[in-house]
């Protein structure tokens, strides 16, 4: 079991048991994000997750293969199993708009996110994850994007994380092989 992990379940992980608001109206600009909430992803989100991770567009710039079936069933049942995953549902108005999620994968804790296409370019996926690391406390944090993934360099970018590294990446089940920039928040 990683030392971190301990830092990571304590007050971070419980806030983020509890729904997480974001800018108060009078912070947004009112061209920009409008009000979003967080709360955990619960398995009655789970239909919604799963057409929107179905989305060709948004595989394409993610440069992922969508989890077809039982895939995608075994991978929420092994998150909701892992006590160190955060994984929390964007919510506009009430509706499920997106996913953003802290994990422990291999030796680090990483994030990731997803925004549903109908709701890109509202700088959704920028306050969600300016919300989510505002209430994991854990550093460093570590997340990565296909180069190709410029929304993504750029909503990473304005949340403060920096390349650390690109490397050309193999194929697997879930990517197809792809040049991926690794990037760190200290
Ligand atoms: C990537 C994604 C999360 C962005 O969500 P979003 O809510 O539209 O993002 P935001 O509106 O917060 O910010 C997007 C930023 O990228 C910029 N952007 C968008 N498309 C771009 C492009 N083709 N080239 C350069 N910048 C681009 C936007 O202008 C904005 O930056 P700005 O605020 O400086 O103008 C969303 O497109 C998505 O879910 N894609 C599919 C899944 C995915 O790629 N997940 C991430 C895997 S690493």
């Amino acid at each position: 079991m990683p030392n971190s992990l301990f830092a990571f379940r304590g007050s971070p992980l419980r806030q983020m048991e509890h729904i997480v608001t974001g800018s108060t109206p009078q912070d947004l600009d009112p061209f920009h994000c409008p009000p979003i909430r967080l709360r955990p992803a619960s398995r009655d989100d789970l239909p919604a997750l799963y057409e929107m991770q179905l989305d060709p567009e948004s595989n394409a710039m993610a440069v992922t293969n969508p989890r077809v079936g039982e895939a995608f069933t075994t991978h929420w049942d092994k998150v909701f199993q892992d006590s160190s995953a955060v994984p929390m549902v964007i919510l506009l108005s009430e509706r499920v708009v997106g996913l953003v999620a802290c994990f422990y994968a291999g030796q680090s804790h990483s994030i990731g996110y997803w925004v549903q296409r109908d709701f890109w370019g509202q700088g959704i996926a920028t306050e969600a994850l300016r919300m989510l690391l505002q209430n994991v406390s854990v550093r460093p944090l570590y997340a990565q994007a296909a180069t190709s993934n410029k929304a993504s360099l750029r909503v990473l970018q304005k949340c403060g994380f920096q390349i650390d590294v690109v490397r050309l990446e193999p194929a697997c089940d879930r990517y197809p092989e792809c040049e991926v920039a690794h990037l760190v928040l200290v």
